[in-house]
């Protein structure tokens, strides 16, 4: 069986994760979406919450498996027997962040490779802070997130 990972912090997930999501899923046999800690981020919601706001979003596709893991991506991958990692790439500005950390797990796990999936144009701008701080001000988020999940984040973050 063809596995692969999407690996990513996910508080929250967006429209534009869904569309790489769905769009990986469509290209192996078994997609496994996994939670992970960006030791860079400080996140707003567990991730057990990110989990469940995920599994959501996904709840119609049957090879998709949601799940979160506190570890190194490319032991994870291994654990899992998945043969790829899917990133999405929105700018030129992702592409070093991301190239750095795909080297830094294929040095890690060679039997693992790093495939980029190019987001749709309308997601270009779309980002899980760029949700919270819209959500935070009181601004309308329903054009960026899963309308399932969108109480569940303007509750925690929603200007009250
Ligand atoms: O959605 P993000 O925050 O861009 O995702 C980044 C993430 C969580 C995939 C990355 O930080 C990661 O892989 N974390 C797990 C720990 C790890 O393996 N770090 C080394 C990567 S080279």
């Amino acid at each position: 069986m063809n596995i692969a990972i999407c690996p990513g912090s996910f508080d929250p997930v967006t429209m534009g994760h869904i569309d790489i999501i769905t769009r990986a899923a469509g290209m192996f046999d078994k997609l496994i979406v996994v939670v992970m800690n960006n030791a860079a981020k400080q996140c707003s919601f567990t991730p057990e919450e990110r989990v469940a706001m995920i599994k959501k979003c996904v709840a119609d596709h049957d090879n998709i498996e949601v799940d979160a893991f506190d570890g190194l991506l490319a032991d994870y991958a291994a654990k899992r027997g998945a043969r790829a990692i899917i990133k999405g790439l929105r700018a030129m500005s992702d592409f070093e962040y991301e190239f750095q950390m795909a080297l830094a797990n294929k040095k890690l796990n060679p039997d693992v490779e790093t495939l980029f999936l190019t987001t749709a144009q309308q997601n270009m701008y779309l980002s899980s802070s760029m949700v919270k701080q819209i959500a935070g001000m009181g601004g309308d988020i329903s054009g960026f997130v899963p309308s399932v999940i969108l109480k569940d984040i303007t509750d925690r973050i929603g200007n009250k």
